[in-house]
This record gives C-alpha cells, sequence and structure tokens, in this order.
C-alpha cells in the first residue's frame, strides 16, 4: 500500500477490555485482572491486519468495563497487547451519549431509513442533537490525530457529520475517506429525514465516499444534487462539488478473508460436525439448512421461517428430512424494534416445531450460543445449504463466508435479491425475494434437490468470485481510489 499514515474512525473498537476473576476471589479489585476481547468478525478484524502494518491510529468508542483501566489517561492504548503495532484512541461516551447517539438517532433513525425501514423510523430532536455532539467529539479526536499526509479512513452511518466538522476545524488538510457500510436509500426515502441536509453536508466534507454498490452510489448523487442547494453533480464521474469542496463518489464491494476463512473450513472435521448435530438433537441423516444472523428485522427471519412453514405445510414430504437451524446473534437489544423482533422469532419458532415436530425430529434449532470461527467455518461447510434472505442489506458477508466455506464444492446458497452481495455473486446463486412466501419455499425446494453436478458448477464460480474479490482487494481498491484522488487533487493544487 502506498498510504502509510492512516487514522481509522470508528463506532466500534478492534479490541475491548474486561475484567477476569482470579481464583474464587469476592471481586475485589486486587484479584481480578484485566483480558482483551479479540475482534470476532466483520469490519474490525479485517482492518486490524492492516493497521497492524500501517501502524496507524484507530479512534473508537471504548465500550469495554475495563477500557478506562487499560488506557492511558488521554485514552490511549497499544494493541494487540502481546506485540504492539498501533494506537487504539478511546474516547468516552456518558451514558446519555450512548442512548441518543448509538441506541438513539443511528439505530432509530438512520440504520431504519437507510433499510427502507420507515415504520420503525424516530427522527428525535434530542437524539439527533446528541448524535452531532458526539460527532463533534470524533471530530475533534480526529483533529488532535492527523497532519496533511494523513488519510482519515470514517466507518460507517455512526459518522456522518465528523467529516465536515474536520474538514472546518483542522488547521491542515488530511485526505477524508468515508465508508458506508450500509445502503444509501433513494431520494423518496432520504427526504422524509428532517436532517437530510446535515446529514448530507456532513458527508461532502470528505475527499471520497465509498458504498458497496452502484446504485447506492447513484442515489447519494442524487441526493445531494436535489437535496443540498448550490450542489454541482457529475453523475458520470461520480463528481459532487459543493462549498468550494469537491468528493467523489464510488462503488467498492467488499469482501471477506475467503483464504483464511477457507483454511477453518478444511480443518473443520466432521466428527465436530455430527457432535454439534448431537447436542442439538439433530440425527445423524437429518439434512441441516443454515442462516446465520445478527438479530436484525432487516435480516427478513420471520420472512424466511413462514417460508418454511409454508414448505412443511404444503410439501409434507419435507416434514422429518431436514432441519433449520438459526444462528442468531443478539443484537442491539435496548431498542424495542429489536425486542419485538426477537420475540416474534421465538413465536414462529414455537408455533412451526408445535406444528409440524415429532420426538424424533425439531423443525428449527435456534443457537444462540458464541461459536469459534473453526465451528462456524464447520457449520458452513457440513449444512446442505444455508439462507440468507435479507430485506436490504448493504452487502451481507455471511453470504460471501458461505461460498468461502464450501472446500468441498456442494453447498447451495440461496440469497435475497435485495441484499448487496447479490450483485456480486447473482446468477450462480438460487435468488429469492423475501418477501414472496411461496417462491422462498420453491427456492428451498429447489436447493435440497439440486443434482450433485448443478451444485459443484455454481459452488465453483461462487469460489472463484469470492476469492477474486476478497477482503485485501477491496482494501486495495479503496486505498488506490484514496490515492489516485490525492495525486490528482496535489496535480490541481
Ligand atoms: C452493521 C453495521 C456495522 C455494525 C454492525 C454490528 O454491519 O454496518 O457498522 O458494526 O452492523 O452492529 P453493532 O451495532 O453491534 O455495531
Amino acid at each position: 500500500l502506498s498510504i502509510d499514515n492512516v487514522v481509522v474512525v470508528s463506532n466500534r473498537q478492534p479490541y475491548r477490555h474486561r475484567y477476569e476473576q482470579n481464583g474464587d476471589g469476592d471481586g475485589s479489585r486486587a484479584e481480578r485482572s484485566i483480558a482483551v476481547d479479540r475482534p470476532t468478525g466483520g469490519l474490525t478484524a479485517g482492518l486490524d491486519p492492516v493497521m497492524q502494518k500501517l501502524n496507524g491510529t484507530w479512534i473508537a468508542w471504548g465500550d469495554g468495563e475495563a477500557d478506562r483501566d487499560a488506557t492511558s489517561e488521554d485514552g490511549q492504548v497499544s494493541v494487540p497487547p502481546e506485540e504492539p503495532e498501533y494506537t487504539l484512541q478511546r474516547l468516552w461516551l456518558t451514558d446519555k451519549e450512548i442512548d441518543g447517539y448509538y441506541y438513539g438517532y443511528s439505530n432509530r433513525a438512520l440504520w431504519p431509513l437507510c433499510h427502507l425501514a420507515m415504520g420503525r423510523t424516530v427522527f428525535d430532536g434530542e437524539q439527533w442533537r446528541t448524535y452531532r455532539r458526539v460527532n463533534q467529539k470524533f471530530a475533534e479526536k480526529v483533529v488532535d490525530n492527523v497532519d496533511d499526509d494523513t488519510v482519515v479512513w470514517f466507518q460507517d452511518y455512526h459518522l456522518a457529520c465528523a467529516p465536515r466538522t474536520v474538514r472546518l476545524q483542522s488547521s491542515s488538510s488530511p485526505f477524508l475517506l468515508h465508508f458506508w457500510h450500509i445502503p444509501w436509500p433513494s431520494i423518496d426515502a432520504f427526504r422524509a429525514c428532517p436532517q437530510h441536509q446535515e446529514i448530507l453536508k456532513g458527508l461532502l466534507g470528505n475527499d471520497l465516499i465509498g458504498f458497496h454498490v452502484t446504485q447506492y452510489c447513484r442515489n447519494f448523487l442524487e441526493c445531494a444534487a436535489r437535496l443540498v442547494e448550490e450542489t454541482e453533480v457529475d453523475y458520470d464521474r461520480g463528481l459532487i462539488r459543493h462549498d468550494g469542496h469537491e468528493t467523489a463518489v464510488s462503488a467498492f464491494p467488499m469482501g471477506v478473508e475467503a483464504d483464511s476463512i477457507e483454511q477453518l473450513s478444511e480443518a473443520a472435521d466432521e466428527s465436530a460436525w455430527q457432535s454439534f448435530k448431537h447436542r442439538h438433537a439433530i440425527g445423524p441423516n437429518t439434512r441441516v439448512v443454515l442462516g446465520v444472523d445478527r438479530l436484525d428485522y432487516t435480516k427478513g427471519i420471520p420472512e424466511r421461517l413462514e417460508a418454511l412453514e409454508h414448505l412443511w405445510n404444503t410439501q409434507p414430504e419435507w416434514q422429518g428430512q431436514f432441519t433449520y437451524v438459526q444462528k442468531g446473534t443478539e443484537s442491539r437489544s435496548e431498542i424495542p424494534a429489536y425486542q419485538r423482533l426477537q420475540n416474534r422469532v421465538d413465536e414462529i419458532i414455537d408455533r412451526v416445531n408445535s406444528r409440524f415436530g415429532t420426538d424424533e425430529w425439531q423443525p428449527i434449532v435456534l443457537v444462540d450460543e458464541n461459536l469459534p470461527r473453526k465451528t462456524l467455518c464447520g457449520l458452513y461447510r457440513y449444512s446442505d445449504a444455508a439462507i440468507v434472505s435479507p430485506l436490504r442489506d448493504g452487502m451481507n458477508l455471511v453470504a460471501q463466508e458461505y461460498i468461502a466455506s464450501q472446500v468441498d464444492d456442494d453447498g447451495v446458497l440461496i440469497l435475497s435479491e435485495l441484499a448487496g452481495s447479490h450483485e456480486a455473486l447473482g446468477d450462480a446463486v438460487l435468488s429469492v425475494n423475501p418477501y414472496d412466501t411461496e417462491a422462498h419455499a420453491k427456492a428451498i425446494d429447489q436447493a435440497l434437490t439440486m443434482p450433485a453436478a448443478e451444485r459443484r458448477n455454481r459452488t465453483r464460480r461462487l469460489r472463484r468470485r469470492v476469492h477474486n474479490n476478497d477482503l485485501s482487494s477491496w482494501l486495495n481498491d479503496v486505498f488506490e481510489g484514496a490515492q489516485q484522488l490525492r495525486e490528482e487533487q496535489e496535480a490541481k493544487s
């Protein structure tokens, strides 16, 4: 990489400190030590090795119980702990700030808005002001850590206002890059947000904004053109000029660490899989269809369970033949919409299990235990099919992880047309519209009856795509995009 001075800014931190009890102590300070939790997946895990090479700074909210104790007075800690390579700069938020910024505006306004869940949006003035104030806090930390050579890399929808603040408040001119990991909605939806002007202006403080797919870029360009005054937009080149500054908008579809997933999957042996099935009372010859999701209403879990119910109801020959395993990770549970979703999932599972279940066979198994990566890759490898059926999703990396794990070339992926990853994987998956229960049920039937030669053929094509567009190639593309733009800016000035 030609970029060597990077400051990453994200809501989630790559390392979190917690207290660990030593012996049978009574919890007093002397008897506990501090342990560190490693990043487990997604972006933090992917960027951590890059930061280890670049030795930069990572600014994030310290949300671990022992974070303050593990950090210097100004919030810095060198990571990874055993062989420090870069600085994690934490910032501290009060409970009120966390409520307004994280549980509030980020996840009750922007998240549902961008996922077109308009009925779930809450645009609360107080939460918005807290969001803006917390963005200001992040921006101040950035300003303290940059000079003219720095590339600042903002992550996601928690930080929409920070770029403009950095641009206005920094005495140096760092390059500002932002990756928006969730969809950008069409103007019809986005204009409903009462704060649309400020959100857009905040983001237009960046030099480059990346999205997963071109449609989100087009939506963003149109929102900027029509909702922000005095803006010139070049749709063909993906450029927005506003307030004397130019922002480029470009698609960089994110990938997964395909090689390491493949290795983990290779290493996952079949006996571990059989004992997993045994633990969950799944018969040794019962086939398995898998779903792996954060318990989020955008993931289409109730819709998927209803498609399964429809299949077992209309084609009873499938009863007893396969179990659907839902690995569900609890998420953002303080938000009522998430609590309702979790209750709804539990209710449907109970209903389906009592409707069709027998002494020997449970149709749906919900797994909420924390699975080590290798176990998860084993699940991907040995299950017969996987369903990834979000109602809307920026990209969806589970779909790609599932493909990367198919070392035996025999899995079948059922993928929602409404996920960003559908654009990359498209024609070789079984596509579903998650709102279409009957078609969804038919796709599950098709997945389970697909001839081996066709499965192999599709999987090989998909694996090639996932390997060619893996996480490191994504990082390279993003950094190359930034580098090129920076050179163009320098040539102009
Ligand atoms: C999505 C977002 C990420 C976020 C993740 C987990 O993938 O794009 O920014 O980190 O969900 O959600 P959480 O609220 O737990 O960080």
